[in-house]
């Protein structure tokens, strides 16, 4: 009920305000759409109702509605001016309404509003039909350069040759990529390493080409970067025991390009129990350190990380650190090295042997008669070398 009654109260004042002092106001003229090749950037202008050019002691405000696809709804914005720029996605219709509003003296003091509104709608730009891509993907790597991707229709003309022009509000033009990604022969990616590319402002892409049979469909992006950041893999991983069966695990930032503050790490621990079995879990952390009471038969941890939400809209998950493993019931120590000790004593005996017997032979060839500790010493393994020989 309560709902109801507002709406009424909204209907009988919009009434009072559209209709004042027998006075009645009219849509502005002349709307246009402006587009200076800025992919969606639009300029939208227009002109006072001739009926109100005259009255210059009463202030004039315009409403202006536009449907912002993005978000799929109705903006709307009052101003004095008579323009407005805002981003539209050139790939739906365009659609603005402008009302006039009069208040001052012409109109006792209240705000009337034009019961009509100028109406302007533009249609996307033609092309063959099914060429417009629909997976089209950038990754600012590290904060440090950015890749984006595009795939390829499969209505796509053979001989179509593509090309990816940007724009962003440090641009006077827009320009081409700077350098193509080839696969296959053809274009399937921009690389922007080296090319300033501005953070928290929108960046608008236009992906157009030429075939045979005609232009093919434009494609129209505009996005944020900050908002397609993949963090590099971490690299430095230390694990480390302290006592009371703890393990303790930290690790590095992979860059200085992104803010530590901005990071989120996924731990994941990997823990293998005695009887073989291997069991997951998940950490969430904005720590670089983390420590764990339970060490198991051995225990592999693997990190990625991506930005947060105070930071970023959204993110990329890094790439997955090199696991990093801690046995705990390794053979001990001690037994190992006695193995490494045995192994070389029985080769380094093998190599002495061999070089004795060799010089054995050249002495007797030699008519020298060998030592006789020697001999007795070495006889039974000299014997053993020819016969293996
Ligand atoms: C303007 O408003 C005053 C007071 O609200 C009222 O007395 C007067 O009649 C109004 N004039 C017109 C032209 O509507
Ligand atoms: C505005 O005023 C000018 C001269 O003062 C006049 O020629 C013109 O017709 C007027 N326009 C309207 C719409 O009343
Ligand atoms: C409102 O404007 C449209 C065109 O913009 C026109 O066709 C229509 O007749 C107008 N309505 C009124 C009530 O003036
Ligand atoms: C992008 O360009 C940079 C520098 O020219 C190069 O090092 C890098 O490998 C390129 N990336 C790809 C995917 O071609
Ligand atoms: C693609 O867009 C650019 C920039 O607006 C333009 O210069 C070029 O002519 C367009 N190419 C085609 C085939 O439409």
């Amino acid at each position: 009920m309560a709902s109801i009654a507002a709406l009424m109260l909204l209907i009988i004042s919009w009434r009072n305000i559209s209709y004042c002092c027998g006075l009645k106001v009219d849509p502005p003229e002349e709307l246009v759409i402006i587009d200076p090749g800025h992919f969606g950037h639009l300029e939208i202008t227009w002109s006072p109702p001739a009926s109100l050019i005259n009255m210059t002691e009463c202030p004039v405000l315009y409403q202006v509605e536009y449907f912002n696809s993005y978000r799929n709804r109705w903006t709307a914005i009052r101003t004095s001016r008579r323009s407005y720029s805002a981003q539209f996605d050139l790939m739906k219709d365009v659609r603005v309404k402008v009302y006039t509003l009069l208040s001052g003296p012409c109109t006792n003091g209240t705000m009337i509003m034009s019961t009509n509104y100028t109406e302007l709608i533009q249609k996307p730009p033609a092309g063959v039909v099914g060429t417009a891509v629909q997976d089209f993907v950038c990754v600012f790597h590290n904060m440090e350069y950015m890749e984006c991707h595009w795939g390829r229709s499969s209505k796509m003309p053979v001989n179509s040759e593509q090309s990816l022009y940007f724009w962003h509000k440090k641009l006077e033009q827009s320009e081409e990529c700077p350098k193509y990604v080839i696969s296959g022969g053809v274009r399937v990616g921009c690389n922007f390493t080296g090319t300033y590319l501005p953070d928290f402002t929108d960046i608008n892409f236009c992906l157009n080409g030429s075939s045979r049979e005609g232009t093919l469909k434009p494609t129209f992006i505009s996005l944020q970067i900050q908002n397609h950041v993949k963090p590099g893999t971490t690299e430095k991983l230390h694990l480390k025991t302290v006592p009371d069966t703890q393990l303790e695990i930290h690790w590095e930032y992979p860059n200085e390009w992104i803010p530590g503050h901005c990071l989120e790490w996924e731990v994941e621990h990997n823990q293998e129990g005695p009887d073989g079995k291997i069991t997951s879990k998940q950490i969430l952390t904005k720590q670089t350190s983390l420590a764990l009471t339970s060490i198991h038969e051995r225990d592999c941890f693997r990190i990625r990380s991506k930005l947060h939400k105070y930071c970023a809209d959204k993110s990329f998950w890094s790439e997955w650190s090199h696991p990093s493993c801690h046995l705990e019931f390794t053979p001990e120590p001690e037994w190992n090295m006695v193995c490494v000790y045995i192994t070389i004593a029985i080769i380094a005996v093998l190599l002495l042997s061999l070089c004795v017997g060799v010089g054995f032979k050249v002495k007797s060839r030699q008519e020298k008669k060998p030592d006789p500790l020697l001999t007795t010493l070495f006889a039974q393994n000299s014997a053993l070398t020819v016969a293996e020989a």
